[in-house]
């Protein structure tokens, strides 16, 4: 195993406001189902005390993906650890199941997904099922269900029962016709990607429910997270996870993206505090419902060159993967955020130099406790 050598910090609205301003229209409803029976994997929260009630009631769907543990987690430090209720299809490990409400929740079924709101008096809506861009790509059919049909499924139970509603887009929401070198809030966006025409339809309906319907639609598009403790599944910047993984087990690591494709990133840090920013932030203060947010942009041979700071004898090949580099081509390099840094005071703590130091302690940490037992 790599020796690491200096590890010194360880682990860290458009037109206008909607419609005018005035009560939302008539919100366009489905059949209205029968829902009898309470949802509730823990009985506790629905017995909530009245300080709690000042406080969101918080569901996020696909809750066991990369980011939505993380999330749960400073929400619940947030607004009170029943008022964050974790949602997937799969079982949850035991930490996950002890840390907080976790409850079954399928977006492909409406009645299912508007039994839980109602039950649990939800109030914010955190969307975080989707199949990412290198996945999508193996699975159309599946990422056009989750992507597209899903988020209908949400956006009519937002729109039902007024609740704030938070999908993320993506640098994957570009193509290879919009400016890459930086790629503004407001350009060309045909993607070509399943992933990334489904994003875009997100940002569309989704401002179009806000300003037809007064839904408190927002958007944050993402760079590639960076995460030491839960895995991206299936996407193109996977690279840049895979890889700290690599230097601290085995110390070489093999790349599926040429040597220069610059992407922009973020620690998940930065992303899911961004994420909590926006949901805070006075709806008057948006100016948009959509925004870019960066934190730095890299290439794997930079990625690589601070990596060997801490890990010299890291050893790197290159074994590009067509689609995913053809996925990469077409992205962003630069992602331009004045927008979200005007509105809404959006500001970066971890630089290139800074995650790979904070990954890397991260990871060696586990790896040494893992070796001692
Ligand atoms: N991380 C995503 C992917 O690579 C981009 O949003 O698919």
């Amino acid at each position: 195993m790599p020796v690491l050598k200096t590890l010194t910090k360880v682990a860290k609205q458009v037109l206008q406001s909607p419609g005018c301003g005035c009560r939302p229209s008539v919100i366009p409803v489905r059949c209205l189902g029968v829902s009898p029976r309470q949802v509730a994997s823990d009985a506790s929260f629905h017995s909530i005390s009245f300080s709690e009630t000042d406080h969101p009631r918080v569901l996020i769907t696909g809750g066991l993906g990369q980011l939505g543990v993380g999330l749960a987690k400073l929400l619940r430090k947030r607004f009170g650890k029943n008022n964050v209720i974790l949602s997937d299809i799969r079982k949850p490990p035991n930490n996950v199941f002890h840390s907080g409400p976790f409850i079954y929740s399928d977006i492909l079924d409406f009645k299912n997904l508007r039994e839980i709101v109602v039950n649990n008096r939800i109030t914010w809506l955190i969307h975080y099922s989707a199949l990412l861009s290198a996945v999508g790509e193996a699975n159309v059919r599946l990422a056009r269900a989750v992507n597209i049909t899903g988020l209908h499924n949400i956006l009519d139970i937002a729109a039902e029962h007024g609740l704030r509603l938070f999908v993320p887009s993506t640098i994957g929401a570009f193509g290879p016709t919009s400016p890459r070198d930086p790629t503004p809030d407001l350009c060309v966006q045909r993607p070509r990607t399943i992933y990334g025409v489904s994003k875009v339809h997100a940002e569309l309906m989704g401002e179009y429910y806000h300003y037809r319907h007064g839904l408190d639609f927002r958007c944050l598009r993402y760079p590639g997270i960076i995460s030491s403790d839960s895995q991206p599944g299936g996407g193109t910047t996977d690279y840049a996870v895979q890889i700290f993984h690599d230097a601290i087990k085995t110390g070489k690591f093999e790349c599926n993206l040429k040597p220069d494709t610059r992407l922009p990133m973020m620690y998940i840090d930065d992303c899911l505090r961004a994420t909590l920013e926006i949901l805070e932030t006075p709806a008057d203060a948006l100016s948009m419902r959509t925004y870019n947010i960066n934190a730095m942009s890299f290439s794997p041979e930079e990625l690589v060159q601070e990596i060997r700071k801490h890990v010299p004898e890291f050893q790197v090949t290159y074994n590009v993967d067509m689609v995913k580099q053809a996925i990469a081509d077409s992205w962003p390099m630069n992602f331009e955020d004045s927008n979200a840094r005007n509105d809404w005071g959006w500001k970066q703590e971890y630089d290139l130099p800074e995650l790979v130091t904070t990954m890397l302690s991260f990871l060696s940490a586990d790896s040494r406790l893992a070796h001692a037992y």
